[in-house]
């Protein structure tokens, strides 16, 4: 524990000395434009990934990066972020071999959190997306974390809090993206959502291309 004090010391030291005002400017306020939800997987930091500093990414992070329609947690952090926040951006990052889809695939039995795998026992049900004997496992968890992101997309798409703001004509864009912990790099699922009419057609086709990718 105390290793993890001295590492911030050391890093609170060296972003002051890049930017002497830094903390000071930061405590005021924060105006982030981009909400990221993503896995909670300790490979998967969301702002390193992309490069942005403290006060540039709102984070919502869950196992296997779920948007849960009865999820106060969620829906709260979705809220604040388009209402009060304003960000323009909400992207639900998944990652390859996430072990809350792989848990998911292979029905293991972990406890508690089998109950919230169940979302993701959803997905695969929507598309017919099970294991097969002699199927490749790697395969199919992959295939479903991606699937996954483009389901959780809509879910975002679908809560009032995204289409108030549209109704507004707030200007926010969901995305669908999927990160490779084996080499740091995120792909576009092309789930890129700006108003209700767009939710159908871009779905689809997305889905049309991991299946196709897949096959
Ligand atoms: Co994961």
């Amino acid at each position: 524990m105390k290793e993890l004090f001295e590492k911030n010391v050391a890093w609170a030291q060296a972003v002051k000395e890049k930017d002497p005002s830094f903390f000071e400017q930061l405590s005021k306020q924060q105006a982030p434009e981009f909400l990221w939800i993503g896995c909670s997987d300790s490979r998967v930091p969301a702002n390193e990934i992309v490069g942005l500093m403290p006060g540039e990414l709102f984070v919502h992070r869950n196992v296997a990066n779920m948007v849960v329609h009865t999820d106060l947690n969620c829906l709260s952090v979705i809220q604040y972020a388009v209402e009060y926040l304003k960000v323009k951006h909400v992207i639900v990052c998944g990652h390859y071999g996430c072990g809350g889809v792989r848990a998911s695939v292979e029905r293991k039995r972990l406890g508690l959190i089998d109950n919230w795998l169940l979302n993701v026992q959803d997905v695969q049900y929507i598309h017919k997306a099970y294991l097969t004997e002699g199927g490749d496992k790697t395969e199919v968890v992959n295939q479903v974390c991606e699937l996954n992101v483009a389901e959780q997309v809509v879910n975002v798409c679908k809560t009032n809090i995204i289409k108030d703001a549209w109704l507004r004509g707030q200007k926010v864009t969901v995305h669908g993206w999927i990160y490779s912990i084996a080499d740091g790099l995120l792909k576009d699922l092309g789930v890129n959502i700006t108003k209700v009419e767009e939710i159908r057609s871009k779905y689809d086709a997305a889905v049309e291309g991991i299946k196709k990718r897949y096959a």
